[in-house]
């Protein structure tokens, strides 16, 4: 009998928007029920006897807690993998690795400085892979921010979110996103940091509008939420470059001003204050950071009860 795909969760763009839909919808579900404290959370346990494994090769605070709480949460359990104390550091092959762990473990997340790795993990493996961060794409991130945004502003079809800085990782995802989703993204990138011009052909070729600026205030002008990151990602060696590069780009209140009245301000953290965004917009009611670290959890649980084929309960 043919074997059934595990349910990888690579890139936002390997999905339907129905698909992603459907995992932030579920996410929301789990989050009302934690919110409601007059009742035990997941009583039914339905992530019971299923472990995780958390491989991650750079630092994470909101990746490994919200994976590690949330699998607890949902009655399953984590086992943390640090790839260099693994044998994997000592030259076992990530096919090798993929095919043993996929005997102990039910689902693998995956933090690397190289895409190839987790292209290659998920080849191997025969249990659900979930990127934890690449340098190419951070698609987990992108569940949480559309989350945040639609409590706050209502459904996010329709809306523009300017992206300000770095056309990084996360960007890219949440170009991904954008095409599903049927939102706007406009983004404002010094020249040499442009997002990806694969992922912006991918989403313009799948129903999205991408508009590229050099100008922040271009790109903010009217937007429903601004969105930025480091300057300077896991794994930049050219951080004085940077520096120079986005002295320009940083999300200030004169900034704020020019997008629409009411528009969020979200990062996806750690932040650079005094870099990417100043200490009064990170501080002001506009700013919705926290809750979209908080969403992190929620998301995760939606994704895992997704990957285990456990969406319906
Ligand atoms: N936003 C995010 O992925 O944070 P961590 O690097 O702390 O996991
Ligand atoms: N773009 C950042 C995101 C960190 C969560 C990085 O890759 O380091």
């Amino acid at each position: 009998t043919e074997q059934q795909m595990p349910r990888h969760f690579l890139d936002i763009r390997d999905f339907s928007g129905d698909v992603i839909r459907q995992i932030i919808d579920l996410s929301a579900r789990v989050k009302a029920l934690q919110n409601n404290r007059a009742r035990p959370l997941h009583p039914e346990r339905p992530l019971e006897g299923r472990t995780l494994g958390l491989m991650l090769a750079q630092p994470s605070t909101r990746t490994r807690v919200s994976f590690e709480v949330g699998m607890g949460q949902l009655g399953g359990q984590v086992s943390v993998l640090s790839p260099g104390d693994m044998q994997l550091g000592r030259g076992e092959t990530i096919a090798d690795t993929a095919r043993v762990l996929s005997r102990f473990l039910d689902v693998i997340v995956l933090r690397t400085g190289k895409d190839e790795n987790l292209r290659e993990l998920a080849k191997w493996s025969t249990v659900p892979v979930i990127n934890g961060l690449t340098p190419v794409s951070h698609p987990i991130q992108i569940l949480a921010d559309v989350l945040t945004f639609e409590e706050h502003r209502g459904p996010i079809a329709g809306k523009t979110l300017a992206w300000i800085g770095d056309g990084n990782n996360v960007a890219t995802s949440l170009m991904e996103a954008a095409a599903l989703l049927k939102f706007n993204v406009r983004l404002a990138t010094p020249t040499g940091f442009a997002p990806s011009e694969r992922a912006v052909r991918w989403a313009r070729e799948n129903g999205a509008s991408i508009e590229i600026f050099h100008n922040p205030a271009e790109a903010v002008a009217g937007a429903d939420a601004v969105l930025t990151d480091t300057w300077v990602s896991m794994g930049d060696k050219d951080r004085e470059e940077r520096l120079e590069a986005f002295r320009h780009y940083q999300v200030d209140a004169a900034l704020m001003a020019k997008a629409a009245p009411e528009a969020l301000f979200l990062h996806c953290l750690p932040a650079h204050i005094g870099e990417e965004v100043t200490t009064d917009v990170f501080e002001s009611p506009a700013s919705v950071v926290f809750d979209e670290a908080e969403n992190r959890l929620h998301t995760q649980k939606g994704l895992l009860l997704w990957a285990l084929g456990r969406e319906n309960g």
